[in-house]
């Protein structure tokens, strides 16, 4: 039998030996994601030249939640630019939980980072699904399921939603930014689309199938440079110092770090860490990364075989 590719080692090993780590605890504010069953793990590369490699339950399609927010933030940027998406957003690090209320009051309002939540203001529904679908695959889709299950438990984001209003930092009317908002996370998507998101993000905005441009190649090294802020909220530090690439988590499970130039490394798990984001999905696009060699701090000197 011929040796299997160096990655799809790689991700063999990451799932052998994460794949099933005990940990973490299902999203239940949101009743559809506390039923998904824990046991699902996945594993997926997409590289930029559009090879994939896989291992576990790529197939099985989860919710996108917060991870939609790079999608939604690059519609922004292409359709804004960055200094208008600076100017009134921000890039700057919260440090604190992906909705907290203290970090809309401790300054004056502004939320600071697009990753944190700030509703969509202005964005029409049907143009977020369709820039998740550019940038990932054809079959992201909203579940209605999902979303009659986000819908009747987002009083907190509700509540986001007033507070930017009464700052000044929401650009329509807060309740219909809540609603798309709430839309934008309620749609699902498999770890293989998931990777392709990634693949897209590496290589400067090209899907990795189509060949397609989707996204102008300066506004990619932003949505990065957010990732690697505010990707895994109050635990974005962390993340940064042990593995060193720009990363976004969601509720749902999901977990996507971009190596730029390179390739998505993409998993799902749904128990979750305090912070929200995957236990076991962490562990294994981490275990990829360092065995592939990928760390944007490291020097070439020093990067591993
Ligand atoms: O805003 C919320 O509560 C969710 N629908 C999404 C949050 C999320 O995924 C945070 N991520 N780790």
């Amino acid at each position: 039998m011929p040796n299997p590719h160096p990655i799809q080692r790689a991700i063999d090993d990451a799932f052998q030996a994460f794949g099933q780590l005990p940990g973490g605890a299902n999203a239940d504010y949101i009743p559809f994601l506390a039923q998904v069953p824990d046991k699902l793990s996945a594993l997926a590369v997409v590289c930029t030249d559009g090879s994939r490699y896989w291992a576990g339950d790529v197939h099985y399609r989860f919710a996108i939640e917060s991870i939609s927010k790079i999608c939604t933030l690059a519609l922004a940027l292409e359709d804004w630019g960055h200094d208008i998406v600076q100017e009134k957003i921000g890039a700057d690090a919260t440090g604190l939980p992906f909705n907290s209320i203290m970090a809309l009051e401790l300054h004056a309002g502004k939320p600071l980072s697009p990753l944190v939540n700030a509703g969509s203001a202005e964005e029409r529904w049907q143009r977020i699904l369709a820039i998740q679908q550019q940038l990932g695959t054809a079959d992201i889709a909203l579940s209605e399921e999902l979303n009659a299950s986000e819908q009747a438990t987002n009083a907190h984001n509700r509540a986001i939603a007033w507070l930017l209003h009464a700052a000044g930092y929401m650009y329509c009317d807060p309740m219909e930014a809540c609603d798309v908002y709430t839309r934008q996370c309620s749609t699902l998507l498999d770890t293989l689309a998931l990777a392709t998101i990634g693949a897209t993000l590496a290589s400067g905005g090209v899907h990795p199938v189509s060949g397609q441009r989707v996204l102008q190649a300066g506004n990619t090294p932003r949505i990065l440079a957010d990732m690697t802020m505010e990707g895994l909220y109050d635990s974005s530090g962390d993340w940064a110092y042990t593995v060193g690439l720009p990363a976004k988590s969601g509720v749902g499970g999901g977990m996507l770090a971009v190596v730029p130039g390179v390739m998505g490394i993409a998993a799902f798990a749904p128990p979750l860490d305090v912070f929200g984001n995957s236990v076991r999905g962490q562990k294994m696009v981490a275990a990829v990364a360092d065995t592939l060699g990928y760390n944007l701090y490291r020097s070439p000197a020093s990067a591993a075989p």
